[in-house]
């Protein structure tokens, strides 16, 4: 077996980390270009395996997901936040949070559920002027924090409520901004981001107290037949009374939802939105299909629009919400003749593989088409992962995706969006890839 895949030179101490922290969404493509399938990266006391082979991806979340974990640093770094909620957990825990939650998110449940996500969008549309300029990740952000506080958790969120969550996400997401320095430092120093984020932490968790307290009050009633508790916190309160959910697991699970359930649908729309606006010949296009609709947007009328799916797929093939994936081997594991040891992590990087002119023909272009049938069946199936896969893959994506084109197809109903910011707006890395900037946009009525 050959030792040491290839990989980029370091420097001492840091090794690559102070390279990956200037520009993480660079470094990765360039790795990807250079070294191919596999390449060793260094980030200090971290050893990184880059998988860039379609098939390798798909063995470690599928094939072989039973022999791979999440590693240690990512619940170092996320456990105060998360707990034991979903994304993080594993094992027995994983398996029973996981089977409590599928009924939340089952097709049919989500299905039953899109005048509730269009009623959200409305209120959003109703507060639009034309003429007036808006952040699309504010507006994104708001209508999505709604719709899944209402859609899991069985609450209505008022303004003041869904503005101290945002205030709450920004120090939150700032602390996961690739940084070499702050990689090192133990959790408890007390930085002055440390702090904040503390704080931060602590509001959130007052919001979720808050959300169980009305919960309680109103009643655990779900919304399925037969007042089955369906949703997913009436599921955990009701698993609460039979002594099988602690309180902790229930605000890790509440927490977990939270924010993995609207910022990542948010950031989707965001990216749509700025790519059609950037793109007027695709948007028109779209525009006129979802007008054919024979319905008003439902579940059922956006299922007949394939073109609003391969939009959305190409939106987030150039900008996956989620960027990298890690797992960690539970024993030795090798690919491509390179070993890699129990200890390291291997980084799955949605980024690189997405934009792979290894697998996509001019992969900087916007062009949903590329999603038609006739153009996919040659394409390994982890060319293209925005929602990971195996096990653990995104319980939210049909909800998700659901909730996106109903929201599309309400926007387009009413308005067209002008992009104000500049074509390849500057990105933000951290949890997830954010607008460095914002991403303004100027709402022309529809026919005007
Ligand atoms: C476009 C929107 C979304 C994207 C791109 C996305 C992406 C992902 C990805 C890549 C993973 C896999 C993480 C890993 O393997 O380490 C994941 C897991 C997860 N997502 Fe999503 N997600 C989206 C929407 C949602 C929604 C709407 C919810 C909940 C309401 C949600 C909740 C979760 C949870 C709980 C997990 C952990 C699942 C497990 O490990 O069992 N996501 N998501």
């Amino acid at each position: 077996m050959t030792d040491r895949p290839p990989g980029p030179k370091g420097e001492p101490v840091f090794g690559n980390s102070r390279q990956y922290s200037r520009d993480a969404l660079d470094f990765v493509i360039a790795c990807e270009r250079a070294y191919g399938s596999v390449a060793q990266i260094d980030f200090g006391p971290q050893e990184v395996y880059l998988l860039s082979d379609p098939d390798h991806i798909e063995r470690v979340l599928v094939r072989d997901a039973d022999r791979y974990r999440k590693p240690d640093f990512q619940n170092d770094a996320l456990g105060d936040l998360l707990g034991e909620g979903l994304l993080l957990s594993e094992g027995s825990t994983w398996e029973r949070q996981r089977e409590f939650a599928t009924p939340a998110f089952a097709p049919d449940r989500v299905g039953r559920l899109d005048d509730r996500i269009l009623a959200h969008a409305d209120r959003m549309l109703d507060r639009w002027k034309p003429g007036e300029v808006r952040d699309l990740e504010i507006e994104m952000m708001g209508v999505t924090l709604r719709v899944i506080a209402d859609l899991m958790l069985g609450v209505q969120l008022d303004d003041r409520e869904v503005e101290t969550i945002r205030e709450s996400l920004e120090p939150l997401g700032a602390r996961f901004e690739p940084d070499p320095v702050r990689f090192a430092l133990p959790n408890w120093l007390p930085t002055p981001d440390g702090r904040e984020y503390r704080e931060a932490l602590d509001t959130l968790d007052g919001v979720l107290d808050d959300i169980v307290a009305r919960r309680r009050q109103k009643g655990i009633h779900g919304d399925g037949a037969a007042g089955e508790p369906m949703d997913l916190l009436a599921i955990l309160l009701r698993a609460g009374e039979r002594g099988e959910q602690t309180r902790g697991q229930l605000r890790d699970e509440m927490m977990t939802m939270l924010l993995a359930g609207h910022d990542t649908t948010a950031l989707t729309l965001t990216y749509t939105w700025h790519l059609l606006s950037e793109h007027p010949a695709v948007r028109e296009r779209l525009y006129d299909d979802l007008d054919d609709l024979a319905a008003p947007p439902s579940a059922a009328s956006v299922r007949e629009c394939p073109r609003l799916e391969r939009v959305l797929n190409e939106a987030m093939r150039l900008y996956p919400p989620v960027y990298t994936l890690f797992r960690s081997p539970t024993e030795p594991d090798a690919f491509d003749g390179y070993r890699i040891p129990e200890d390291a992590s291997v980084m799955l990087s949605q980024w690189a593989v997405h934009r792979s002119s290894r697998h996509w023909e001019a992969p900087e272009t916007f062009d949903p088409d590329r999603f038609r049938p006739e153009r996919r069946q040659d394409r390994p199936a982890f060319a293209f992962f925005p929602f990971g896969g195996g096990p653990r893959i995104c319980i939210g994506k049909h909800l998700a995706l659901l909730e996106a084109k109903l929201i599309v197809a309400a926007v387009a109903d009413r308005y067209r969006l002008e992009s104000l910011a500049p074509p390849d707006p500057e990105l933000r890395p951290s949890l997830t890839i954010h607008p460095a900037d914002g991403l303004p946009v100027r709402i022309h009525e529809r026919d005007g």
